[in-house]
């Protein structure tokens, strides 16, 4: 069995019982194969935050249950701790949770409690700085001396750092101007890229999902509406628009340009595509040498 997480029938109610009760997630069964890039998308409120906080053991599932490699994350709940460290999670707005005096100490403060030590424990916190583009100097200063980006980075170091094998990232490029939003994507995927942990992301921004993700999950209304390729998902245009989503503005592009009779295929998701696919036909015509 390969794949590294499960989820059986997952639901979660808010305030069970009272006036305000609200099921926020709705009987959600899929699963996650090791080293997999998922995307997640999905309109506000449709149960984005609340299905990932399960996935660690942040909030009890109200019926259903999380395998973490074939195993109830709940089975032991006293361990639900190794879990955590085992299934990193970044929240939106992370650099909230920064608290110690120095980057070098935030950054420490997880791997730490996992038990390492030393040399080891120093090269994971740079190792991590590293990869979240922190520069060596920036390790001594106070997080509240960082620009915002900054922060952020700092923030998702501290998470990285412990090796989860399972990292989630709650729209972690919130609030950033795009060139931060664009360094720290990258980062993301590069971190995908070396280490062959698996990535779930939770974004807003459609263009970013479709040139990382391998496979899309679709909330809407506390349903899980569709989980299939990144191609087969934006394929579905007409059905995203309904639940509020857009496809990539390239893709959209491309599907306006084949309606119109160009012989272009679908689910171009990248401007790297269209421009291949486009000078390959102009080239054709003899519009272009
Ligand atoms: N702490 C909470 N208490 C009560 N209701 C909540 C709480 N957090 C989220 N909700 C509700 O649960 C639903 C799903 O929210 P959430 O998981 O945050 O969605 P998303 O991340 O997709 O925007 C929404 O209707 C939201 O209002
Ligand atoms: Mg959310």
């Amino acid at each position: 069995m390969s794949h590294i997480l499960e989820l059986r029938n997952l639901s979660f109610i808010y305030g069970k019982g009272t006036p305000f009760e609200k099921k926020a997630v709705d009987d959600v069964s899929l699963t996650i194969e090791k080293g997999e890039f998922i995307g997640i998308i999905g309109h506000t409120g449709s149960g984005k935050s609340t299905l990932v906080q399960m996935l660690n053991g942040l909030i009890t599932p109200s019926e259903g249950q999380v395998l973490l490699d074939g195993k109830d994350i709940w089975s032991e709940p006293k361990k639900i701790r190794d879990i955590r460290f085992r299934v990193g999670m970044v929240f939106q707005y992370p650099e909230y949770q920064l608290f110690e005096e120095t980057v070098y100490k935030d950054i420490a403060f997880g791997p730490q409690n996992r038990g390492l030590t030393g040399d080891e424990l120093d090269k994971a916190v740079r190792k991590a700085a590293e990869f979240t583009g922190l520069r060596p100097d920036m390790l001594d200063k106070s997080p509240f001396d960082l620009s915002g980006g900054e922060k952020r980075r700092a923030a998702i170091a501290g998470v990285i750092a412990m090796e989860p094998e399972v990292l989630i990232l709650d729209e972690p490029t919130a609030g950033l101007d795009p060139m931060g939003r664009e360094i720290l994507f990258s980062q993301i995927v590069n971190y995908h890229k070396e280490k062959g942990n698996t990535v779930l992301l939770v974004s807003h921004s459609m263009e970013d999902i479709a040139r990382v993700a391998d496979r899309i999950l679709v909330m809407n209304h506390s349903h899980l509406a569709m989980l299939d390729t990144t191609k087969a998902i934006f394929a579905r245009g007409d059905e995203l628009e309904t639940m509020g989503l857009k496809v990539p503005q390239i893709t959209k592009i491309m599907q306006v340009l084949k309606a119109k009779g160009v012989d272009v295929p679908d689910g171009i998701l990248t401007v790297d595509e269209a421009l291949e696919v486009l000078s390959s036909l102009l080239k054709k015509e003899g519009k272009l040498w």
